[in-house]
């Protein structure tokens, strides 16, 4: 069992909005399966913090009543969280077969000089953050990246620099 003491307490919590939707969340699985709601919460605890932070993840292992280790495991896994700090957009690349060879290596190698940053970096100004993850499920419609909810299709180096102008503004 995780006993939350006042030497342990969290130094993160959800604001009471998030909170409520966290409990809902766990609400929505029976007696004894509150881990499930696991994703839901590290997602509720990125749109708060801008990243999963190890004191986040300790606060949601301590409203599931489980190990932190067992949320670091899960937010580990998936690259859909931040387990860094990140800048303002992140564009999220697909790397995989499909979209390199319909010129993704290219694009992205662009898209990295644009911004003078490699993977897993953050632009100095903090607007931007590059990371690689694998197929994000649009493969005819490649090179693709995300930034957020948004996909970005049929990419070329020109089409790289409109966006990355029009979110700069
Ligand atoms: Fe890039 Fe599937 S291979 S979206």
């Amino acid at each position: 069992m995780n006993m939350i003491t006042e030497a342990t307490k969290p130094t993160i919590q959800f604001t009471p909005e998030r909170l409520e939707r966290a409990k809902q969340s766990i609400a929505d699985y029976p007696e004894g399966k509150q881990k499930s709601a696991l994703l839901p919460l590290l997602h509720i605890l990125q749109e708060q913090e801008g990243w999963t932070s190890p004191e986040g993840m300790d606060y949601v292992a301590s409203l599931l009543d489980i190990e932190p280790i067992e949320v670091y495991e899960v937010a580990s896994f998936y690259t859909m969280y931040h387990l860094n700090p990140v800048g303002k957009h992140v564009i999220e690349y697909c790397r995989t077969g499909p979209c390199c060879l319909m010129g993704g290596e290219e694009v992205y190698a662009h898209l990295k000089q644009r911004l003078g940053i490699d993977t897993g970096q953050t632009t100095v100004d903090g607007q931007f953050t590059i990371k690689e993850v694998e197929c994000l499920a649009a493969c005819g419609m490649g090179p693709v990246f995300q930034i957020r909810e948004q996909y970005y299709m049929h990419l070329t180096n020109d089409r790289v620099d409109e966006i990355i102008d029009e979110l700069s503004k």
